[in-house]
């Protein structure tokens, strides 16, 4: 059996930099026309002289793939030249509360005092797209992270504001609620509870910010899913870390899932009997919300079982050692 995908695109995706970025890059141009850029280096994304570069780096690393990075600016507060200058070059600008997850220490601590930049995003109709947790107890802080995004919804009903990876059933009621409102959701989150992590051995590369919730949360993420909701988009949040900083004390948060993303999301499609929704999912649901118009690119899966490797150089990926069920036949443009 054949599988034709058009122009998929992965909406929320860390390459970093350096020797990391030359290894991880390929995986995710194999498979995608195009992919959301997080902008969470070491040195934070937050000019458009660093966004230029970083792009030029990312596409050197992918070499000849017909792959577009759509990058993003590390929110802070930026004046109206600064966004008008950018805003041809990104998609949108990624708000980090400060400290709440990885390399995210020069994030908002003050949300009410956000109003002006977010003002100035709605104007110049830039997207926001929100690291939604709080930091309060770590099982609630998507949830209680929920008030904040209704205000910022109600506050600039104009504004396009996407709820990046939500793992709860609290945060689909929040997205039915607004229409400027969209989610991503990645593969790790249809796939895990909080059991897979922490509930049998520690699985330090299950770890991931959010944290993987209850069976009740997985299960209406997986109903939204694959019910076609029209504002769920796929962003794999694929994170990688080396097995180092991994496997220690003090395990990095992040889960490495760019090789594995798309062939298994294929598998869990098929075993719902819904494969028709997946295009919505990785990629139409996207291009209308953003309005992009992506690299035409066509990708082709067959139904052949094939072992994800126990690690690529020095990162572990997600369902390492595990078998899948669709292989990636061959990717052209078209
Ligand atoms: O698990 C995560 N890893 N969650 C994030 O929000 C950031 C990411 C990273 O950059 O490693
Ligand atoms: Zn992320």
């Amino acid at each position: 059996m054949q599988l034709t995908l058009d122009a998929p695109l992965d909406m929320h995706l860390h390459l970093r930099e350096g020797e990391m970025l030359t290894q991880v890059a390929p995986h995710s141009a194999a498979h995608f026309s195009g992919a959301v850029i997080m902008p969470n280096l070491r040195t934070p994304v937050t000019s458009l002289q660093e966004v230029l570069d970083y792009q030029a780096a990312i596409l050197e690393a992918c070499g000849s793939e017909a792959f577009r990075p759509y990058m993003t600016l590390f929110f802070r507060q930026y004046s109206r030249a600064e966004l008008l200058a950018a805003r041809e070059h990104i998609i949108g600008i990624k708000l980090y509360p400060a400290g709440i997850t990885t390399q995210s220490e020069a994030g908002v601590m003050d949300f009410h005092g956000i109003d002006q930049t977010l003002a100035l995003m709605e104007e110049l109709e830039i997207p926001l797209l929100i690291h939604g947790e709080s930091n309060g107890f770590v099982m609630d802080r998507e949830q209680e992270f929920m008030a904040t995004y209704q205000r910022l919804a109600e506050s600039f009903p104009s504004l396009s504001i996407v709820m990046e990876h939500i793992t709860t059933a609290a945060a689909l009621s929040v997205l039915e609620q607004y229409e400027n409102v969209a989610a991503t959701v990645t593969l790790h989150h249809l796939m895990l509870t909080l059991d897979d992590v922490i509930g049998g051995l520690m699985q330090p590369h299950l770890f991931c910010k959010p944290i993987a919730k209850t069976p009740r949360d997985r299960e209406a993420l997986r109903q939204a899913v694959f019910s076609g909701h029209p504002r769920l988009m796929f962003g794999s949040d694929s994170a990688p870390h080396p097995r180092h900083a991994k496997e220690c004390c003090g395990c990095a948060a992040g889960i490495f899932s760019a090789p594995v993303a798309l062939p298994m999301l294929v598998q869990l499609f098929a075993a719902a009997d819904c494969l028709e929704q997946l295009p919505a999912f990785v990629s139409t649901n996207a291009r209308r919300f953003y309005r992009l118009e992506p690299v035409p690119r066509t990708v082709r899966f067959h139904d052949q079982p094939w072992q994800v490797p126990e690690h690529y150089g020095t990162v572990r990926p997600f369902l390492a050692g595990e078998t899948l069920e669709w292989s990636l036949t061959d990717h052209r443009n078209s």
